[in-house]
């Protein structure tokens, strides 16, 4: 799951996710499973379009309850995605899932990504039903702890699905959290969001444009060409290709003030992908006090997802083919 307003995705694309809940525990003590019972919600349709529900219990993972059909959709979406993913995804993604002991056999158990996940970086994943509210969502990842969505798609949801399921977070999210450097920066994100919270929507609107270009969309320069790091792109097929291989989309270089100001998709695919160089890179950048950011940006308009400026480090400036006039969030 991600943070609150970064959630759902409409059309045939990506599938952003995260949620999480607070018990208010301490560090390190054991989260309780609090519904003994639980629900598979998904997103509800109104007037206004899809409306995320907001479940805020954590529960244990119901993997008994998996069915043949669960886990045979998670076979296929593993199977097919692994295919894509060499030599698009960044090497730490795809070390950290074999590190894991991720396999397309059946679903994995929490509890044992949890025993080598807690060694490696003292993240701990726990069970949600969806999408969880902003502070909520925060304050687990300040915690190292990583809401993970404990259903998974249906099989006619396998190319799309408007919000994140189980697929999305552990294949998506979770392998970066093995990662050192990756695992702090989610910490300081989710440090970052309480902190962004109390300023006020706009700085929280701010911060949820940076999740939404490094942790669901974001690539990275290597020495062998562009990566994938983002979980939004490595959870679905086609945003997999169309990130790095095709001509309409923009790839700039990383650039935080920039992306604070930057709009996004979430029922396209990305008009605009933004680069790191490294992990370091992103976690030396994102380290001072944003709030003063925060503040510059208050009186500056928000860029359309595919704009390009004249201060922009152009790495490839897109064609633009195939772009919806409106709909940038
Ligand atoms: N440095 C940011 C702040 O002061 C928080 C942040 C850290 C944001 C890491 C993203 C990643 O609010
Ligand atoms: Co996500």
């Amino acid at each position: 799951p991600g943070p609150l307003s970064s959630r759902r995705c409409g059309s045939a694309k990506k599938v952003p996710a995260c949620a999480g809940s607070s018990l208010g525990k301490g560090r390190g003590s054991k989260l309780q499973a609090m519904n003994a019972k639980p629900a598979r919600l998904e997103n509800i349709v109104t007037d206004k379009g899809k409306v995320p529900v907001y479940a805020t219990g954590i529960i244990e993972q119901p993997w008994d309850d998996y069915s043949d059909g669960d886990h045979d959709v998670w076979r296929q979406l593993y199977e097919r995605q692994r295919e894509i993913l060499v030599g698009r995804a960044c090497d730490e993604f795809l070390a950290a899932q074999d590190a894991m002991g991720m396999t397309p056999d059946r679903i994995p158990k929490f509890a044992d990504i949890n025993a080598v996940l807690e060694a490696a970086t003292g993240w701990t994943l726990i069970g949600v039903e969806g999408l969880l509210p902003e502070l909520d969502f925060f304050d687990h990842l300040a915690n190292r702890r990583f809401p993970v969505t404990w259903w998974i798609r249906r099989p006619d949801q396998i190319d799309y699905i408007a919000e994140p399921d189980l697929f999305h977070d552990l294949f998506g999210h979770v392998p970066l959290l093995m990662n050192p450097l990756f695992a702090d920066y989610m910490q300081a994100y989710g440090r970052g969001g309480v902190k962004a919270h109390g300023v006020g929507p706009e700085a929280l609107a701010n911060l949820t444009r940076l999740y939404w270009y490094t942790v669901e969309f974001g690539l990275i320069n290597t020495s062998q060409g562009l990566r994938i790091y983002g979980a939004g792109i490595v959870s679905s097929k086609g945003e997999s290709l169309y990130s790095l291989e095709s001509p309409a989309p923009n790839r700039l270089g990383f650039d935080l003030e920039r992306i604070m100001r930057t709009r996004y998709r979430i029922d396209t695919f990305q008009k605009t992908y933004f680069v790191i160089d490294s992990f370091e890179q992103l976690m030396e950048a994102t380290r001072p006090d944003c709030v003063p950011i925060y503040e510059r940006r208050a009186t500056l308009e928000s860029l359309p997802a595919g704009s390009v400026l004249d201060s922009d480090e152009v790495i490839q400036r897109g064609n633009g083919d195939g772009w919806a006039a409106d709909g940038d969030v």
